[in-house]
């Protein structure tokens, strides 16, 4: 799915060609800890929550399958589609890759405060509110199984046993 439909971000060049590749990093901050990643001094902010272990944080009482409903189909435990979190990117990480990324995230130092802010122009909002932009929720097939083989992404981590690469999904060179 091409970011252009849906991410109201999408306008604003990238820092790099390495944040193509959207880790969680870019958005949740190097230690997990929120980041605000967007902010155009015109209305538009947009930060993604702390999601480390920590007291009163967005994850604090995620159960295993709450991961799994938030990182392959952006959708919160309450049932809410999460915006701008593309989850389309990581809907179909094979079952040991989301292990290892939910193991990794949960064993980062605990930290406090972060939360999530999406603030959108008027004109976002109201494309969002006529289905312009879709969050990923909407977007993902959400019966597709795992992808069998690795995506290119995931091609680059060479190592497989330092699941931080998971987190970061960055070229490793
Ligand atoms: C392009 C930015 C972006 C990237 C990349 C991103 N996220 Fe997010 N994420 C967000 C934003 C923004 C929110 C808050 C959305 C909302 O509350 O509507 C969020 C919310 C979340 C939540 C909290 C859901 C809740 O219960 O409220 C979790 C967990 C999460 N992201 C995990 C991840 C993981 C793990 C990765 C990497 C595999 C990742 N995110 C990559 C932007 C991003």
């Amino acid at each position: 799915m091409s970011q252009s439909s849906r991410c109201p971000c999408a306008t604003t060049p990238r820092r790099s060609s390495a944040d193509a590749s959207r880790g969680c990093v870019d958005c949740h901050g190097a230690k997990g800890n929120g980041h605000m990643f967007h902010d155009d001094g015109k209305g538009m902010r947009i930060a993604g929550p702390n999601i480390g272990p920590g007291p009163g944080n967005v994850v604090a009482s995620y159960k295993p399958e709450d991961w799994v409903r938030a990182i392959r189909h952006g959708v919160a435990p309450g049932g809410r589609p999460l915006m701008v979190m593309p989850s389309e990117d990581y809907n179909r990480l094979t079952d040991e890759d989301l292990a290892a990324l939910v193991g990794y995230i949960r064993h980062l130092a605990p930290t406090e405060g972060g939360a999530a802010v999406v603030e959108l122009p008027l004109p976002v909002r109201a494309l969002y509110g006529f289905g312009f932009i879709h969050d990923a929720a909407g977007e993902i097939d959400h019966a597709l199984p795992p992808m069998p083989t690795p995506r290119p992404l995931f091609l680059r981590m060479k190592n497989r046993i330092d699941s931080s690469h998971l987190f970061r999904a960055t070229p490793d060179s």
